[in-house]
């Protein structure tokens, strides 16, 4: 389809958002908008952007998978020794970003970052193929390696490590889950008039307001 008519269809199609008719809870209102997500968009509905800092607050960011959104929180995987994984246990905060280009749509969630238990890690990792389990243990993600041969070597060291028996889940591999404080639901509008509505935790509950685009 023409990229101009795409995109008409898109902002013409779409009803602005009210405030009254989202959810009061974020996280109901997110997975409505993750399982249309997943419905419509053709690539990776679930990647989204992990933003930490170090603990002198210097900004990184990357892809990650949204895996689950349970316990209230938005559950990814991980190296723990990587950077992101370094700068979590040092500052435990991050900001997660989704972007639905299909429906014109932005989601982001703010808050705090806690490991998952590891026996979510542990049910998660052996829900994955062998071949990712094992590139789990050759990896030591992030960090400096000579050459591409030198990391096809190690990919080749870890194939026989675990003869004819279930891989398991190395200690410095697991999950994080992020529970939000604050939830934006960003909708692309007509001529930039876009609808913004922010969900923030105050004490015990939401509080929705409406942010000028
Ligand atoms: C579509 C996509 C999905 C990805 N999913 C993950 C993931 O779920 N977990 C992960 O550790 N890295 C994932 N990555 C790789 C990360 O973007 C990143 O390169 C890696 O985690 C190292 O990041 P760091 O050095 O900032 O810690 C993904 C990359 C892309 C492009």
């Amino acid at each position: 389809m023409n990229q101009d008519i795409a995109k008409l269809r898109r902002d013409y199609l779409t009803a602005p958002l009210r405030r009254s008719h989202m959810d009061p809870d974020p996280l109901v209102e997110f997975q409505r908008w993750f399982a249309s997500a997943i419905e419509r968009e053709p690539h990776e509905a679930n990647a989204m952007t992990l933003a930490t800092a170090d603990a002198q607050g210097r900004p990184s960011a990357r892809i990650v998978l949204l895996k689950e959104v349970d316990r209230g929180g938005f559950v990814f995987f991980t190296h723990y020794a990587s950077r992101k994984g370094v700068e979590l246990e040092s500052n435990p905060q991050a900001c997660l970003v989704f972007y639905w280009p299909d429906q014109h749509r932005q989601v982001r969630v703010e808050g705090r970052v806690e490991r998952l238990e590891v026996e979510a890690s542990d049910a998660y990792f052996q829900s994955r193929p062998r071949g990712a389990q094992l590139g789990a243990w050759a990896s030591q993600q992030s960090r400096p390696v000579a050459s591409r041969s030198e990391l096809d070597d190690l990919w080749a060291s870890v194939q026989d490590r675990f003869p004819g028996q279930e891989v398991p889940r190395p200690a410095h591999w697991g999950g994080y889950r992020l529970m939000p404080s604050v939830v934006e639901f960003w909708q692309g509008r007509p001529d930039r008039n876009h609808d913004r509505i922010e969900y923030r935790l105050e004490g015990e509950g939401w509080q929705r307001s409406r942010l000028m685009p």
